[in-house]
């Protein structure tokens, strides 16, 4: 099943019209069933306005009448069918012979529904069925319990679909008693199902229909089963939501989602690494910050949210997940909860079946390893060097050493003494070193000048690249080896801005230090950001299949680049 979501129910009919108009288009003599009803009545306007507008043909359609009362004349205006005619059959000016009517009348309604199912079975079944939604999960007038295999039949109205129909009868007891429908297993056979669903009063059934289990019980869950089904909702019925979060040192972010994959939030907070923040506390609440902004973006309270992913750098060891997990509840976020360390989320946002190795180059490296069983490793505390930072101590030590005569000159040091403002590399080590001194500027933001340096050529700055990538390479290799994955064809995802840099020479490194004992690893370079991992990992937790289209989707609709950029006042 396909669910689209739009803005409000202007947008659903508008939508519904579109791919009713297509499917006629393409197919002007089909067989369809249409259902009355208030949700489809949109789309049926909008269809009356595109035929004025020449935009629109039905004339030739075959079509069927979805379900019907018991015990009016054929010609009652509160029929079904009375309905059906002034909403479409008039309006596209259908002939009647093109029309298969069910029967109103009680006479020997069995008879006429045998009929109706011999005349469709000769006409090839439907081509196309437009449904709505009951608020007991009825589709026509399947009520629960309804078998699959069900025909064209005669039932009892539930107390459900007797209460959800007073209205248009003037009163609960008016409303006739029993009825006829289509029977599911003609519809759940159609070549193709629109599901038309509108308004939160919708939205605890729709979840159910879209996510729950398959059961007589709830009869549109069959169309979990059948073939080309695509689900319309509006926003108001969308069912339930996802978080994903991502603190790192410098920023967390937050993102609602839709189970379409749409961004509908965002939010953004400080660090939010419960070591790396001051204090847990401090961590916690920048968590918190990017949280509460997201769901208040999106206009939604907590309570709607049916999964949420927190994929945190200082998420280590045992206790710091429990204590996470206690905190996180406690503030209000009770649903489904999974907690990661980032090295995880951000292996997950650049891989494309879930499992691989991801080194994520940022200020530092953070390696992690999900094999296919699920089994996951990360480096963390493990792990010593590698990422920016590794790469500016590296090329400092470099440039010290060349001025000793240790190394050969090196372009390093005509490149790092602008950088750092300084006039020779002995003033330079003094400013690092001095009593009493602050470093003359950020270490970690010397990458891009030594990739630089050595994309032009500078044997010095080639060599420490090399081996700062070979020490990459072997952590990815050794988080390989927790998850016992290290003979496989795995993705070595490489992720973060350091990557970015034009020059293949580090990426290379690493890639020749993996491929050396791991032949069949292959490299992908992701642009996902880190929190795309973790909306990813919520909508598995709440049993949604992660496929192309929700990346699609989320890709789509994720905040562009300026959102994610390193905020002037955070922490860095
Ligand atoms: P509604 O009815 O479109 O008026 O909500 C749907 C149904 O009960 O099948």
């Amino acid at each position: 099943m396909r669910l689209i979501l739009t803005d409000d129910y202007e947008a659903l009919s508008r939508l519904g019209a579109d791919l009713i108009a297509a499917f006629v288009a393409d197919q002007p003599t089909a067989t369809v069933v249409l259902a009355t009803g208030n949700t489809p009545m949109g789309a049926y306007r909008e269809l009356a306005a595109r035929r004025g507008e020449g935009n629109f043909d039905a004339t030739k359609l075959r079509v069927c009448q979805l379900d019907e009362y018991l015990g009016l004349t054929d010609d009652d205006d509160r029929s079904l069918y009375g309905w059906m005619d002034r909403s479409f059959l008039q309006p596209q000016s259908v002939p009647d012979e093109n029309v298969l009517r069910l029967t109103a009348n009680d006479s020997d309604p069995d008879a006429a529904c045998r009929t109706y199912d011999e005349t469709l079975a000769t006409a090839g079944g439907y081509d196309l069925s437009v449904l709505g939604l009951g608020p007991n999960g009825h589709i026509a007038f399947n009520e629960p319990p309804a078998q699959n295999d069900s025909p064209t039949r005669v039932v009892t109205l539930s107390e459900e679909s007797l209460d959800s129909n007073a209205a248009y009868w003037g009163g609960r007891d008016r409303v006739p008693l029993r009825a006829v429908t289509a029977g599911l297993a003609q519809l759940l056979a159609a070549r193709q199902t629109i599901l038309l669903v509108s308004g939160a009063h919708k939205r605890d059934v729709l979840g159910k229909v879209l996510y729950g289990p398959v059961t007589p019980d709830l009869p549109a869950s069959y169309l979990q089963l059948a073939q080309n089904v695509t689900v319309i909702a509006d926003r108001a019925a969308a069912p339930l939501y996802v978080l994903g979060v991502d603190g790192g040192n410098t920023k967390t972010i937050a993102l609602v989602a839709t189970l379409d994959g749409t961004v509908i939030g965002t939010g953004r907070g400080g660090c939010g690494d419960i070591y790396g923040a001051g204090s847990a506390q401090a961590g916690l609440s920048s968590i918190y910050d990017a949280v509460d902004s997201a769901l208040s973006s999106a206009g939604i309270t907590a309570d709607r949210l049916t999964a949420a992913c927190f994929s945190l750098a200082g998420a280590d060891w045992p206790e710091d997940f429990q204590f996470l997990e206690t905190e996180l509840r406690a503030h209000g976020y009770d649903g489904k909860i999974k907690i990661v360390n980032d090295a995880i989320g951000a292996l997950r946002s650049g891989c494309t079946n879930g499992w691989g190795v991801g080194v994520a180059c940022g200020t530092g490296c953070a390696t992690s390893a999900i094999a296919a069983d699920g089994k996951a490793w990360h480096a963390s505390f493990w792990q010593n060097g590698g990422g920016a930072a590794g790469l500016g101590y590296t090329a400092l030590r470099a440039v010290f050493d060349a001025e000793l005569g240790l190394v050969p000159p090196t372009a390093l040091t005509a490149a790092l003494l602008p950088f750092f403002q300084q006039p020779n590399v002995e003033e330079l080590l003094h400013q690092f070193t001095r009593r009493g001194g602050t470093a003359p500027g950020k270490v970690d933001q010397l990458a891009p000048t030594v990739l630089d340096v050595a994309a032009a050529g500078d044997a010095v700055a080639v060599r420490l690249i090399k081996e700062q990538g070979a020490l990459m390479g072997d952590y990815a290799l050794a988080a390989a080896r927790k998850v016992g994955i290290e003979a496989d064809a795995y993705e070595l995802v490489l992720t973060g801005s350091v990557f970015r840099h034009s020059s293949p020479l580090l990426v290379d490194a690493i890639v020749a230090r993996v491929q050396s004992k791991s032949p069949a690893a292959v490299p992908v370079q992701s642009n996902n950001e880190p929190v795309f991992g973790a909306v990813l990992m919520a909508m598995e937790l709440a049993n949604v299949p992660v496929d192309r289209s929700i990346r699609d989707q989320l890709r789509a609709t994720i905040p562009g680049a300026e959102f994610f950029a390193t905020h002037p006042d955070a922490k860095s």
